[in-house]
């Protein structure tokens, strides 16, 4: 299976400084800590995530779902202001690792697991995140107190995916970001969302970039706004229909990838 991470974007030579050069700059410092990190998150998605866990208050917090080898993780820390604790959930044990590796990879997720803790170190942000390696459904006890991001990668199928969002996402703040991968592309995470969030009118769909879609918890106000927030999720659907039919061909082999995320 190829998970080779997407080409980075065209950056400059010399790396910027973000307190000084602003988004160019941080941008090419997520665009080279992320360099050789393997994963599934494309760099513009990496980039979303860098932004959201930037606008988080200080004293704030952020709790990330599905780790793997460390791209989504890093993408937070380097966002994330000096006073927001950055929690990162992944029981490394070779369930739900990644596309069609459901079971079994035992081996492969405690080689994760050393390369998540090197690549955190590589890129400085070692010391910024608390690894809980626990499953999610386990893991409630080990933070305290509200998340202002949530970021869910966690097991994709839909019983996991769906208490993933019922029951982490009712830990969001008020005016909290829940961003979720692999939404109207993964059959089980698309599922939960149809399920828990599009219905809500507590969540109030603020758009994807690729498979990242995002939400803020904000109550939706009125009859009109209700039918839009529903709308808008649901008009993803036809998109959702293309990536199952890209992913049947892929997996026949009777298309090459890339797998859509
Ligand atoms: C698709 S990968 C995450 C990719 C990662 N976000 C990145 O940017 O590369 C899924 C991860 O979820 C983890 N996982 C599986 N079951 C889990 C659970 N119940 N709770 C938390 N993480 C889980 C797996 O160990 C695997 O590392």
């Amino acid at each position: 299976m190829a998970r080779a991470p997407d080409p980075a974007p065209p950056v400059p030579p010399v790396l910027g400084d973000p307190e000084t050069d602003g988004w160019a700059g941080a941008a090419a410092r997520l665009a080279e800590a992320l360099d050789g990190v393997e994963g599934w998150l494309p760099t513009a998605q990496a980039a979303r995530l860098h932004s959201a866990a930037a606008a988080v208050r200080a004293g704030g917090r952020i709790v990330e779902i599905g780790s793997f080898r460390g791209r989504s993780t890093i993408a937070l820390a380097l966002g994330a202001g000096d006073d927001v604790e950055v929690v990162a959930i992944d029981p490394h044990a070779g369930n739900d690792r990644g596309p069609q590796e459901l079971d079994g990879y035992e081996a492969e997720a405690a080689a994760d697991h050393e390369v998540f803790l090197a690549n955190l170190a590589a890129a400085s942000v070692g010391g910024r995140v608390r690894h809980v390696r626990h499953p999610s459904a386990a893991a409630h006890a080990e933070v305290s107190g509200a998340v202002d991001v949530l970021f869910v990668d966690g097991a994709h199928r839909y019983g996991p995916a769906r208490d993933d969002l019922r029951h982490w996402g009712a830990r969001v703040a008020d005016g909290g970001q829940l961003l979720v991968h692999d939404c109207f592309s993964s059959i089980g995470v698309t599922l939960a969302l149809l399920r828990i969030l599009t219905p809500s009118s507590g969540w109030c769909w603020l758009g994807r970039t690729g498979s990242l879609a995002a939400w803020e918890r904000t109550p939706v106000g009125g009859a009109a706004a209700r039918v839009g927030n529903v709308a808008a999720q649901l008009a993803q659907l036809g998109w959702f229909a293309g990536n199952v039919v890209r992913k049947v061909l892929i997996a026949a082999g009777l298309r090459r990838g890339p797998w859509p995320h």
